[in-house]
This record gives C-alpha cells, structure tokens and sequence, in this order.
C-alpha cells in the first residue's frame, strides 16, 4: 500500500487540495468542480447520499426549487460518469418544511429518468433511531433509488446473499425429494435492508451528523461492482463508501467540501489499511433487547 500524497494547489475561489492515493482520490472541493475533468464512463458505481436541504451543519437552507436545480446539475455529470453497465444508487430522505413532508425520492426520480435511467430497484433502508416527532410519525425509512444507464449492467447476488430462515428444509414430493429446497448460498437479501443508522453509539460514529453505515455500502459495492472497479461518492462525508470500496478492492473517488470531513475519511482510509477500523460487519443481527 503507497502512501497518500498531499499536495495544496493554490487555485483562487477553490478549495482544492489534492490527495490520491493508488486505492482512492479523495478531494476537498465541491463535486461538480471535481467530476468535470473526469473520464465519461469511468465510474462503474456512483453511490451517495446528497444533503437534503433541511439545514444540517454542511449546507445552506434554500428553496426547494433551487435544491432541486443544483441536484439536476449533479446528476447530469454523475450519468456522463457513468459506466455503461454501471449503477447510481442515490440514498435520500425526506425534504420537511414547517412539518410538510416532501418525499426526495419522488421529487428526484424523474431527473434521472431525464437521462434514459432504468429503475431497478427502490431500496427501502429501515433503522429504528431518529428524532421523535410529537405531530405526525417519527420517520424510520429512507430510501435507494438504484438506476441502471443500461439493461445489460453488473448483479452480483451471491456475494449478498443472506441466510435462509430455514436452511435444512427439503423437497417432500416429486423428483426432488429429500434435496435441499432453498439456495445453500443463502437468500436474495430483498429490497427491505434493516440496518441501523450511524447514532452516538454506532461504533463507526465520527463528527460527521448523517454518515453511512459501512455494511448499507458494501451491499452496493458487491452486488453492483466487481473487483478492480471505480466506485464513486460525490457527498462523500467522511468517506463511508470509499473505504466500502477499499474493503473490497475496489478504488474509491469522493470529494466534500467540508475539509474536516476530507481529512477523516482519509484517517478512516488509513486506519482500514492497518487494520485498525472497527466497523459494524454485514449482516450481523440486529440487537433485540430482552423483556
Ligand atoms: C448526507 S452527507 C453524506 C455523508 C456520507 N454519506 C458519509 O458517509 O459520511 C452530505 C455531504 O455532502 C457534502 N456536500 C454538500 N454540498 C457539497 C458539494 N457541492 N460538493 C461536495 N460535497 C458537498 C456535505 O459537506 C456533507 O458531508
């Protein structure tokens, strides 16, 4: 493993300081800056997780229709990025103003269809801790939209699968019988993924107010890239999916323009390659506390 480079680059109005290393890029800059000297069709994954407009320490409040004019701007350079066989996964919430919901993904779904984008999936991510709301239910979901640029793209399902409940289970009748009936690898993981959020005692919590679980990327990266693959954040917060990406051999590309954030990701980068990371591992199950 090389070491990362740090070199600042005095460009006026930019927050540019370049790091590379042979595994990842991670950059402080804003992301439409970063994706346009990029290769067309080089990312076979771009997975992120955009702010959404609620006010969160990284971002400036604005109209939803402004919101929605820059998120058009990303995604167009995101498709471009694309690998023709590639994947965007784009994980978001709910938009709220004055207690009115307005479901991101509904709004969002038909900018990337704009582009030709098939739909394969709409990834219901379900975790049990948020705020607790006193007038309507406290939410506990958010979504995936998981797009495809083409119809022939990269699915991986072994790599995912998860246990079957009842794995000794056999054919009773016909040419089969007394054969396992259930796929020894395991079963499709469905579009329904319980795994909790990144709360004060997660125990891959930094800083950062909304990062990804480890495990929620890696599900992503291995059923959707393959080994030696380009995988692509650009939100990249503290660098959740490109670590993912480096836990899997594959190479990570993310930019935020939060410096404090750049600087962790690349700590957590580090500390994955030394073998010191703690992260929550996939599929463990959830912890149900006894009565
Ligand atoms: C929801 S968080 C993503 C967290 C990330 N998934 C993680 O695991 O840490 C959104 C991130 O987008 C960053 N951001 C906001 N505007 C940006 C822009 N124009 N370019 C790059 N990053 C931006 C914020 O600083 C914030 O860290």
């Amino acid at each position: 493993m090389s070491n990362s480079t740090t070199k600042a680059k005095d460009s006026p109005g930019s927050l540019e300081r370049l790091q590379v290393d042979k595994d990842a890029v991670m950059v402080c800059q804003d992301n439409l800056s970063f994706m346009r000297p990029l290769s067309a069709g080089s990312m076979k994954l771009i997975v992120t997780s955009p702010p959404y407009n609620i006010g969160k320490k990284y971002e400036r409040r604005s109209k939803l229709e402004a919101y929605i004019q820059k998120q058009t701007r990303v995604i167009a350079e995101c498709v471009r990025l694309l690998h023709p066989e590639g994947s965007i996964c784009w994980q978001v919430g709910n938009h709220l103003s004055r207690g009115e919901v307005f479901p991101l993904d509904i709004i969002l779904y038909h900018l990337f269809k704009d582009h030709g984008l098939k739909l394969r999936n709409r990834i219901v991510w379900q975790f049990e801790h948020g705020l607790h709301c006193k007038k309507r239910l406290s939410g506990r979901h958010e979504t995936i939209l998981w797009f495809t640029k083409g119809d022939t793209y990269t699915f991986n399902l072994d790599p995912i699968r998860i246990p079957q409940k009842y794995p000794n289970k056999k054919h009773y009748k016909g040419p089969k019988i007394g054969q396992l009936s259930s796929n020894p690898l395991g079963k499709n993981p469905g579009d329904v993924w319980t795994i909790p959020n990144v709360k004060h005692n997660h125990i891959e919590k930094t800083v950062h107010p909304c990062q990804f679980p480890i495990e929620l990327v890696e599900r992503l990266v291995l059923s959707l890239t393959n080994t030696g693959d380009n995988v692509f954040d650009p939100y990249m917060g503290v660098g959740s999916a490109i670590v993912a990406a480096a836990m899997h051999e594959r190479k990570g590309y993310g930019c935020d323009t939060v410096q404090e954030y750049v600087d962790i990701a690349w700590e957590r980068f580090h500390s994955f390659h030394a073998g010191a990371l703690r992260t929550r591992p996939m599929n463990r199950p959830i912890y149900e506390p006894r009565n």
